[in-house]
């Protein structure tokens, strides 16, 4: 049997505003892995969504590692606030302007696991010498911004790609991916090579996200054993 080290992030994104903290306890007690929370800007992204407050909260109401995806313009602005406010992992994306390296190793410096986040059409190249400074490489499977979005198939054979790139590092390095995250799409992701993956609707949309998670961990980790990875 293969090593697999599947995980399930729901993504705070898809919960109901109005009961945030008793969303954050649903999926701490679902069994999910950690916490997904969406950063938007209106710039970046042409949405707006959550902030440090939302961070600090939900770090407050559970154990859970808070997985904070920026989907901001200047992420170094902000970078420090949200790991004070108890961000375990900060994601930033490859297409943004300014110095990468420097913003990755100073998150790491704050004592944080640093990400590379790659929109659906951006290369793997975009993130060439950048593998060493990351903890995690997030593959975008829709065009970030909203939840709710289908899948993009076409995504695939760069989440192959990269993890072919982390396997000849022998880095151990996270493959996330994010948007149309299903029972089926987790599956191909998980088959191209993916080890994290992370929903929104799929989970927060089910009445019982303890069984939505335990599922989808189930096909994840057979999925993986049928993949080349
Ligand atoms: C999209 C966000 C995702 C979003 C995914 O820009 O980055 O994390 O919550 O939502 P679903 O799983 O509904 O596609
Ligand atoms: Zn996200």
């Amino acid at each position: 049997m293969k090593q697999t080290k599947i995980q399930i992030l729901p993504s705070l994104l898809a919960a109901d505003v109005g009961r945030l903290a008793d969303e954050v306890r649903r999926a701490g007690t679902a069994g999910a892995d950690a916490l997904h929370v969406d950063i938007m800007d209106a710039h970046f992204v042409p949405n707006l969504s959550f902030g440090p407050t939302v961070v600090s909260m939900a770090h407050a109401e559970v154990t859970l590692p808070m997985n904070v995806h920026l989907m901001m313009d200047n992420p170094e602005n902000y970078a420090e606030r949200f790991i004070k406010a108890g961000a375990h992992t900060l994601l930033i994306h490859a297409e943004i302007a300014g110095d990468r390296r420097a913003l990755l190793r100073r998150i790491r410096g704050w004592g944080a696991r640093a990400g590379i986040t790659l929109n659906p059409e951006t290369p793997l190249t975009a993130m060439d010498g950048l593998l060493e400074e990351v903890d995690e490489v997030l593959c975008m499977t829709v065009h970030p911004g909203y939840g709710g979005q289908s899948f993009i198939a076409e995504v695939l054979p760069k989440i192959a790609a990269a993890r072919a790139a982390i396997s000849a590092s022998d880095r151990a390095v996270d493959l996330s991916v994010d948007g149309g995250i299903t029972i089926e799409t987790a599956a191909a992701a998980a088959r191209a090579g993916a080890n994290l993956l992370i929903a929104g609707t799929s989970l927060f949309g089910k009445s019982d996200m303890a069984a939505a998670v335990r599922a989808m961990r189930h096909v994840c980790e057979a999925a993986w054993q049928t993949s080349n990875v």
